[in-house]
Formats: structure tokens, C-alpha cells, sequence
């Protein structure tokens, strides 16, 4: 039999493997998603606070709009390639409502496929091999992942809470200050929690201004915030809009992280360079998917209050416990996460692992989000009061904070 014929699976041949490939980061929770796993499987009942996946449902009204979009035969053909008029609008007129600021949906909007994409793709296409982008540290991996992409470099802003987990501009070298032309910033922040006033989106514009860089904002829990504050929109800032976009996701406002809807907003120049790139490869999301992200955005936001004041009770009950149990860490602000300091004695990365192992309780390391990530656990509010208060009277019982 002839080697084509045996059919063995294996490659009959070295298969390439292109260079910006072995330049992607390493996936650094892909471990700790296994440890957790391997801990259920041994019949454990582990609390896991560590992934930021919601847990409740897409509110019926969402769902329901998809059900009755699925039979529209219009939907079965390819979207046009930006996606439909009708879903630019709505969001539009969403950020018209929440945040007064004023979005043309035909050039300062592109549809994406999630928050993520769109991240992603930025570097890909503004920067240039050598290029420099800033990217808060600690902070979300997937900016990583496209810098890598573009064969850019990374200028790491630490995130430091003497400074509210907000970058020092004036600690940014001119040599760096010359060569950056992108830089992101996430606020409410992942991992921190931090909310941005807009006074520094104010001083961001100034900066970006001054040095030539385009802001991208990430903005994919912006409508998480608690006591009564609405998290401010980068956008917001007078000239925002001349030095960069917002990413802007369904995946937190509406429980539709498996529907992977996301926006960018902002400057028309840079839209439209998103577009031209997304025309390469995609053919817009599936219109039964944009009609139900339209209803999402245009119908009542009364599912959207409950999801807040959701997370802020769980927030509430999570620092009582914590409280009662010596773990003292300053309440977050926004997003589903909570930034929580690691006993003096511990790695957060040997922090995590002695929670997962003696109490059952899954949190995410500091480590994993970057240099300045290391002294802290992250934890989710993404399970209810019960799970979460049970969770602090596990730790509890380790005596890690008297
Ligand atoms: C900070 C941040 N940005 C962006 C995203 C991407 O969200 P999505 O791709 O679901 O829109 C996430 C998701 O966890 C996130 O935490």
C-alpha cells in the first residue's frame, strides 16, 4: 500500500508554520482550566470564580427575536458586508441615549464579530512591523495577541492602584512616546475593576493629541457600573472621536457572549479601515443574529438595570464575606470583577493554586494579565450570593488573613 493510501492522519510531510505564528503569546489560564477541570472530575465541587464567562441567560425578548429572524428568508442570503443599516442604527442611537455622543452608523460604525475581533484586527491594521503600541498592564491578553499578529511591539503602561490602576502618562519615555502609534486602555477594567473618570479620557485626548498616537478604548463593560454611577464613554471626551474608536460588546450589557456581537465606534478613518480588512475575510454576522442584537439595543434596557443591580448585590455579599473573613480589598466600581490583594508569603500564581486545591475555589492569578498583575487574584461575581459567600467561608477556614 502506498503511504497515500494508509491514511495514517500524520503529515506526509513537515507541515510550515508561518513566523508570526511562533510569536503568539502563551495561552497562560489554558493551565489553570485544566487544573479546575481535573479538580470536578475528581468529584470536587469547585466554586469557579476564575473565567469571565456570564452565567445568566440572554433575556427572552433577544432570544425570541432570533427564533422568529431564523425563518426570514432575507437572513439566508450573505448581509451585506458591513452588516445591515439597521443594526448601525441601533447602536447609534443607543450611545445617543446612554452617553450623548453622536455616531454617523455609515462611517463611524463597523460590526464585528465580538469585541475581540476587532481588538485583534486594530494592530493588524494600523501598525507596522516595529511599531509600538502601549498596553496597560496588568491588562487583557487578547491586545497581546494582535500586536503579536501585526509583528508590532508591546510598551507596557503599568496599572498601579497608588494611581487608581490608571497609566502614568508622564512616566512614558520620549523615546517610547515617539515610536508608539496605538495605545489601549479598558475601563471598567479587566482584571482591576477600575473605573475612569473623564477627566483622564480628557488628559488621553490631550496625549494622543500631543504624540500622535490613536486611543483605543475598550469599553466591554461599560454598562457595568455600581452605586448609582454610569461608567463614562471615551467617546465622551471632546475630540475623542479625532483621535480614536471604542470597542463596544453585547457579550456583558445582554448575557450574548456566545453570540459574539461587537462594535467599533469612533473615528471614520480608522472604521473604515476595520471594514476594508473584515471585507477580506468575513461576509458580516448572520442577519438573524444582527435583527436580535438590534432588539437588544432598541428595546427597553430594563434587563439591563436588573443584570447591574445583579452584580452589585453579589459584589455587596462577596465583600461582606470577605470582610468577615480579614481579606480587606477596596470595593470595585464596575465590571463583573473583583481585584483582591494576596496574602504577604505567596505568588498569586501559589495563591490560586492553594484555593483550588485546599478550598475548591477556582480564582484567576494576577500573573496571567502581566508583570504588574502579580500580588493580586482576580474573581468573578459570576455566581450568586450563596456560591460567593460559600466561597469566603472556604477561604476562611484557611486562617490566611489573621
Ligand atoms: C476587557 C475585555 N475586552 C474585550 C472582551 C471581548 O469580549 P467579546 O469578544 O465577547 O465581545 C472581553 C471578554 O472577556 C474582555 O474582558
Amino acid at each position: 500500500m502506498s503511504n497515500l493510501q494508509q491514511n495514517s492522519g500524520r503529515s506526509a510531510f513537515d507541515i510550515p508554520t508561518s513566523d508570526v505564528m511562533t510569536q503568539l503569546p502563551t495561552q497562560f489560564f489554558a493551565t489553570l482550566v485544566q487544573n479546575v477541570n481535573h479538580e470536578i472530575a475528581s468529584g470536587h465541587d469547585v466554586i469557579n470564580l476564575g473565567q469571565g464567562n456570564p452565567d445568566t441567560p440572554t433575556p427572552p425578548h433577544i432570544v425570541k427575536t432570533l427564533q422568529e429572524s431564523a425563518e426570514n428568508p432575507l437572513y439566508h442570503k450573505y448581509s451585506p458586508f458591513s452588516g445591515h443599516a439597521f443594526l448601525k442604527e441601533a447602536i447609534a442611537k443607543r450611545y445617543q441615549e446612554d452617553y450623548n455622543v453622536d455616531l454617523d452608523p455609515e462611517t463611524e460604525v463597523a460590526i464585528l464579530f465580538g469585541g475581540k475581533t476587532g481588538l485583534v484586527q486594530l494592530p493588524q491594521v494600523l501598525l507596522n512591523p516595529g511599531d509600538v503600541c502601549l498596553v496597560p498592564d496588568p491588562g487583557y491578553p487578547d491586545y497581546w495577541s494582535g500586536v503579536a499578529l501585526a509583528k508590532a511591539q508591546m510598551s507596557f503602561m503599568p496599572l498601579l492602584e497608588s494611581n487608581a490602576f490608571l497609566p502614568d502618562y508622564e512616566a512614558i519615555s520620549d523615546e517610547v512616546r515617539d515610536k508608539a502609534k496605538l495605545m489601549y486602555l479598558n475601563y471598567p477594567n479587566n482584571p482591576t475593576s477600575a473605573t475612569a473618570p473623564l477627566s483622564f479620557y480628557e488628559d488621553t485626548v490631550e496625549f494622543a493629541i500631543r504624540n500622535k498616537i490613536v486611543i483605543a478604548s475598550d469599553f466591554a463593560y461599560g454598562a457595568i457600573g455600581f452605586d448609582g454611577h454610569r461608567p463614562v464613554s471615551f467617546l465622551q471626551a471632546p475630540g475623542a472621536k479625532e483621535v480614536g474608536i471604542e470597542f463596544y460588546t453585547l457579550s456583558k450589557t445582554y448575557n450574548m457572549a456566545g453570540w459574539r456581537v461587537g462594535f467599533a465606534l469612533g473615528n471614520a478613518e480608522i472604521i473604515s479601515k476595520i471594514n476594508l480588512l473584515q471585507d477580506h475575510i468575513y461576509v458580516s454576522l448572520f442577519g438573524g443574529i444582527q435583527a436580535a442584537a438590534a432588539a437588544a439595543l432598541t428595546s427597553s434596557q430594563q434587563c439591563v438595570t436588573e443584570l447591574v443591580a445583579r452584580y452589585e448585590s453579589r459584589r455587596n455579599a462577596l465583600y461582606e464575606a470577605l470582610s468577615s473573613i480579614g481579606w480587606v480589598a477596596s470595593k470595585p466600581g464596575g465590571s463583573f470583577f473583583s481585584w483582591l490583594p494576596v496574602p504577604s508569603g505567596f505568588t498569586s500564581a501559589e495563591f490560586a493554586d492553594l484555593l483550588l486545591r485546599e478550598a475548591k475555589v477556582a480564582v484567576a492569578p494576577g500573573i496571567g494579565f502581566g508583570t504588574h498583575g502579580e500580588g493580586y487574584v482576580r474573581a468573578g461575581l459570576l455566581s450568586d450570593e450563596k456560591r460567593l459567600e460559600e466561597a469566603a467561608r472556604r477561604i476562611g477556614k484557611l486562617n490566611l488573613f489573621k
